[in-house]
């Protein structure tokens, strides 16, 4: 049994200064290629579904589902709730057994946000689990959730109050990426990111990976970014795999060998990424 807490996989990360590469799986061949892709690299890996996944299959399916899966490798995979506004369906997976969620109170004011992620938490500690704060919402919007721009910045001061008083375990600093594919280099606030960790020394997640070049990666990386989010260019693996081995193969009716083939574009993408986060071997 491998599955284990974010805290297991992420502090060593953010000690040695790797990334670990957070996907987000949509189903079963998403789930085990990426899980698969992980046995095989030797590399810590986090599973984490949106909150409409979570609508589609079910808080139950999906965590039986992973922990099945997850239990046959022997590197460590923790299951987390993404970007998740809602309280009561963060209570739900908590109540799951699901390893940890991102409260994502970006939307409420300064002191509303503080209050419920406080109360998540608090919840969350029942369960053994811990959550990822976020405050400032990130560009982009995720399965459904957030919105077209960045959210007004704070003053860092607040951020720093919010990082360490809340009790979070990680935290989504706004640092100018953005969720889905960039039409523009994003402009990234490398300090920013700087002084938060040296004030709080707490693990950051990179949102909006999707199209960063592996030098803005491990720059960031290197800074304290120890959880790093991938999901478009998931989701465009997977479509894509689709696309051209039906259009490659339009009358072979077998599904095994289609649904094989995507898995397999799935593994191949998860291990690039392993390599350029420097996790690979260290599982
Ligand atoms: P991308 O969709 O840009 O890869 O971002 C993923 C993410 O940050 C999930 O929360």
């Amino acid at each position: 049994m491998t599955v284990v807490s974010l805290p297991e996989i992420l502090d060593p990360a953010f000690e040695q200064r790797y990334g670990v590469a957070a996907f987000n799986a949509v189903d079963d061949i998403t789930m085990d290629g990426l899980i698969k892709a992980a046995e095989e690299s030797r590399s810590p890996l986090i599973i984490q579904i949106s909150v409409k996944t979570v609508h589609f299959w079910g808080v139950d399916v999906i965590k039986d589902m992973f922990t099945d899966m997850a239990r046959r490798v022997s590197v460590p995979v923790t299951l987390h709730l993404d970007h998740c506004p809602d309280p009561e369906v963060a209570r739900q997976c908590l109540e799951a057994g699901w390893n940890s969620v991102l409260f994502d109170g970006s939307k409420l004011s300064y002191e509303e946000n503080f209050r419920q992620t406080a109360e998540i938490v608090k919840m969350a500690a029942q369960t053994g689990a811990c959550v990822e704060g976020e405050l400032v919402a990130v560009a982009g919007v995720e399965d459904g959730v957030g919105s077209d721009e960045e959210g007004a910045l704070l003053p860092i001061e607040d951020e720093i109050t919010f990082i360490r008083e809340t009790g979070i375990y990680c935290y989504a600093p706004p640092i100018g990426t953005a969720h889905g594919f960039y039409k523009a280099a994003p402009s990234i606030r490398y300090e920013r990111l700087q002084q938060l960790v040296e004030a709080t020394q707490m693990p950051m997640v990179l949102h909006g990976g999707t199209g960063l070049s592996p030098e803005v990666f491990q720059r960031l990386i290197a800074l304290g970014t120890a959880k790093v989010n991938i999901s478009t260019d998931l989701k465009k693996t997977y479509a894509d795999g689709f696309r051209t081995y039906l259009e490659e193969k339009p009358t072979e009716y077998n599904p095994l060998k289609l649904i094989g083939s995507v898995r397999d574009d799935v593994k191949r993408l998860a291990q690039g990424y392993f390599k350029i986060f420097g996790s690979e071997g260290k599982a």
